[in-house]
Order: structure tokens, then C-alpha cells, then sequence
């Protein structure tokens, strides 16, 4: 069978860029062709394995890639944005991000910081009127925090989820009218009051007029993250539209921590110099005796007894305390504050926890990305964003998706 690279992924290992690819496919020189099943176009492998093979080093080892081109300039409104983790990922994926919503001052600040013409809506979701955007956005994304609702009958109704975040995305998008709703949480919410929240959540898109897609936990480091971080999508379809949404696929290559904060596939050189908190004397002394990849556990039993207090008779695996991250396995999920006795992630050879930097290495955010606020708020802003990667990865699946169904639409038009 004809294996096909996309122009991504071909302008990586020719290392030129997509505009350049784009002038050899005009002029001739280098042609793309039509994939049969999807149409989009691309390169047949066995064609730039034979034309390059003095440029390539490696064996092409992925046979796809999720990457789409986008054939229209695709809309995104991006709600509780953080520090924008989401809405880079969608930029990355050719989506242009036309308003994003945050309440959080310093966030707001990064935001605005990085991409002075992002129009930043700072405040609580629930003053913005969001109807200017009716049926002028592609997609509505966001990572509402999870609340727990009260049923007053058996459905739970838009109207009795009132007072709760997940509302305020609700209401938006029944505002805003987009083909494709996207929202993102923790694994938790499958198993949040025993799956009702999450049944709630979905009879509330499907009342506003949009049918929930099989929920689906992404694994970020199926996903080009050099971290275990773990993404529950939900994925909502205007009623009206057939087209059919895929999640991105999973790729094999699983990357390391030292990818992330050495020179590597991921970054093209180390990872730049920066602020980081530190341990106290007293934390230092014990986490000095905890290998790559060990944890309380691995300390001699009597600093054992005396680290773990009371706990260190309760039992359970607790492989969160005095954890030191290897450099050749994933980072464990990074979290707000990076020195927490439960989820401690302390750096491979230096007895630390990761700096600002590499904790946004780890989110796979590019190092020009500045974070504005104390030490804690840049911090806060990492740990609780989607990994940029994973983003850009969903955001392939929203394009795919959109430029099938503007097809469709031109097709009977
Ligand atoms: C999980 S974070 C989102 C991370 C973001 N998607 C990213 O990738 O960087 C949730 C965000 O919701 C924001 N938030 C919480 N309550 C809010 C509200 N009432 N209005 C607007 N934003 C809110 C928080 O400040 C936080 O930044």
C-alpha cells in the first residue's frame, strides 16, 4: 500500500520550510500528490526516501501524522484560557484565535504579553455576552474547572446547572452557535459523583442542540509531551452537521524527560536559564539520597520513618514522595506548585525542583513564551495548562473535521 507523508512532516526531516515545499510542489520541482482517501495533498514517502536520501539520517519511523492543512482560515474562541497553553496548541494547528476569555490578572498579562494582538477578555465568564460571535467562530474550546451540580429532577437541564462553570461554556456556545464544541478536563470527571456530572454535562450539550462524541482520555505522551499528563476530551457536533469527528491518533514515540530539557527532536537546544523555587536545607539532606527515578522508599528506613511521619504506617504506594524524575522516563504530571510533599518532581542530577523553563519544556510550551507574575503564579499558569503539543494535536482533529464539513457545505452549494 502507498504510504503518504504530510507536508509537516516532510518539511521536518528535509528541515525546509512548508512555504519552501509549497514553491518546489508550484514550480515543479519537488510535486506534492492527492492523498485518494482524504484529498488532502501530501508526499509519497517511497519519493522523498528516494530524492533525499543523502539529506536523511533517520528512518522515517512514524508512517502518519495527524497534521492537516487548514483550506479556510478557522476561527477559535478559547474560554478559561489560562496562560494559553490551548490556544497555542490551536495557533500551532492553524487556528486563529479571534477572543479568549480568563479571569486570572496575571494569566491575562502572559496572554497578552506573548500575542499583543489577541483580543483578551479579562474577567468572570459570567459578565461576558458573548452573542457578537454568533455563527462567526469554527470552534468554542475550553477547560472549564469541575464543580459538582445539584438535580433537582432526573435530567439534569441547562437551567438547573446554573451558578456552575460548566453553565457558563454551555451558555457560550449555545451563544455562539459553532459547528464544533470542545471541552477539556481532568480524568477525575469520569468518575465524578459516579459519572453523573459527566451524563449531566452531556445531556446538557445534546439539549443545546449538539451531540457528545464517545468521551475519550488522551494520553499526552502519546501526543510528542515528555509528559504522563492525561487530557479527558469532550467533543460536541452541531446536530445539524454529519461530518464525522476523529480524535488524533496516537503516535508510537514516546519522549523523555531529557528531550524536553536537552537539545532534541522536541528543542533545538538546551533549555534556556531561569528562576526556579527552591528546597530547604532539610528537604535537600533527604532528597540528596533519592536516585533517578526512586522515592521514599529508596532513603534508608530510619530517614524513611522520620520523612513520612505518621503516614509511613498507613500503607499505600505514595510514589509521589520525594520522587526524583529520571532522564529517561516521561515526566510524572506536573502540577500548580512545583515542590509538594505528595507530588514532589525533584530534577534528575541536581537536587531541586525543575526551574520556571523547564517545567514549561515539560508542557511543551516554546521558550519564547514569557509568564508574567511571581514565581508561584508562573508556576500555576504551566502546571495547569494543556500540554501545548496535545493541542496542536487536537487542534489537527478540529481542522480535519471543519474542512470536511465546509466541503460538504461547498459541495452543495
Ligand atoms: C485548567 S485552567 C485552563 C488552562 C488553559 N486551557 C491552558 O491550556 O493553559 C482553567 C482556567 O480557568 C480560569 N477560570 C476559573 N474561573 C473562571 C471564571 N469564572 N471566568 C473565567 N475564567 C475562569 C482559571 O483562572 C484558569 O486559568
Amino acid at each position: 500500500m502507498e504510504e503518504y507523508l504530510s507536508i509537516g512532516e516532510v518539511s521536518e526531516l528535509l528541515g525546509k520550510s512548508k512555504e519552501t515545499l509549497r514553491r518546489w510542489d508550484r514550480e515543479g520541482k519537488f510535486s506534492a500528490v492527492r492523498e485518494p482517501m482524504s484529498n488532502y495533498r501530501v508526499y509519497r514517502k517511497s519519493e522523498v526516501q528516494n530524492l533525499f536520501s543523502n539529506f536523511i539520517s533517520q528512518d522515517i519511523k512514524e508512517t502518519f501524522s495527524n497534521f492537516v492543512e487548514a483550506e479556510n482560515e478557522y476561527k477559535v474562541l478559547e474560554l478559561f484560557a489560562g496562560a494559553g497553553g490551548l490556544a497555542i496548541g490551536m495557533e500551532k494547528a492553524g487556528l486563529k484565535c479571534v477572543a479568549l476569555n480568563e479571569i486570572d490578572k496575571f494569566a491575562c498579562k502572559t496572554l497578552r504579553q506573548n500575542r499583543p494582538n489577541w483580543n483578551v477578555l479579562e474577567g468572570d465568564i459570567k459578565v461576558f455576552d458573548f452573542s457578537e460571535y454568533h455563527n462567526k467562530v469554527d470552534v468554542v474550546t475550553g477547560g472549564f474547572p469541575c464543580q459538582a451540580f445539584s438535580y433537582a429532577g432526573k435530567k439534569l437541564g441547562l437551567a438547573d446547572a446554573r451558578g456552575t462553570l460548566f453553565y457558563e461554556f454551555a451558555r457560550v456556545v449555545k451563544e455562539v452557535n459553532p459547528p464544533i464544541c470542545i471541552g477539556e478536563n481532568v480524568r477525575g470527571l469520569l468518575s465524578h459523583e459516579n459519572g453523573k456530572t459527566l451524563q449531566g454535562m452531556i445531556s446538557i450539550l445534546n439539549e443545546i442542540g449538539y451531540n457528545v462524541i464517545p468521551v475519550q482520555v488522551l494520553k499526552a505522551i502519546n501526543y510528542n509531551v515528555p509528559q504522563k499528563r492525561e487530557r479527558l476530551i469532550l467533543v460536541g457536533i452541531r446536530k445539524d452537521i454529519a461530518q464525522k469527528y476523529e480524535y488524533p491518533k496516537p503516535y508510537n514515540k514516546i519522549y523523555h524527560l531529557k528531550d524536553a530539557l536537552k537539545k532534541s527532536e522536541l528543542f533545538n537546544c538546551n533549555v534556556p536559564k531561569s528562576d526556579g523555587a527552591k528546597y530547604p536545607k532539610s528537604k535537600i539532606e533527604v532528597l540528596d539520597l533519592v536516585p533517578q527515578k526512586g522515592y521514599w522508599r529508596d532513603l534508608p528506613l530510619d530517614i524513611q520513618k522520620s520523612f513520612m511521619g505518621g503516614s509511613f504506617y498507613l500503607g499505600g504506594g505514595k510514589t509521589g514522595i520525594a520522587r526524583r524524575i529520571g532522564w529517561d522516563e516521561p515526566c510524572l504530571t506536573l502540577t500548580c506548585s512545583p515542590a509538594q510533599k505528595q507530588t514532589e518532581r525533584c530534577h534528575p542530577e541536581e537536587t531541586r525542583p525543575f526551574t520556571v523553563r523547564e517545567y514549561a519544556r515539560i508542557q511543551t510550551f516554546p521558550d519564547e513564551w514569557k509568564f508574567e507574575g511571581s514565581l508561584a503564579q508562573q508556576y500555576k499558569q504551566i502546571g495547569n495548562a494543556v500540554p501545548v503539543n496535545l493541542g496542536k494535536e487536537v487542534g489537527y482533529s478540529i481542522v480535519k473535521f471543519l474542512n470536511g464539513y465546509y466541503d460538504f457545505l461547498n459541495s452543495k452549494s
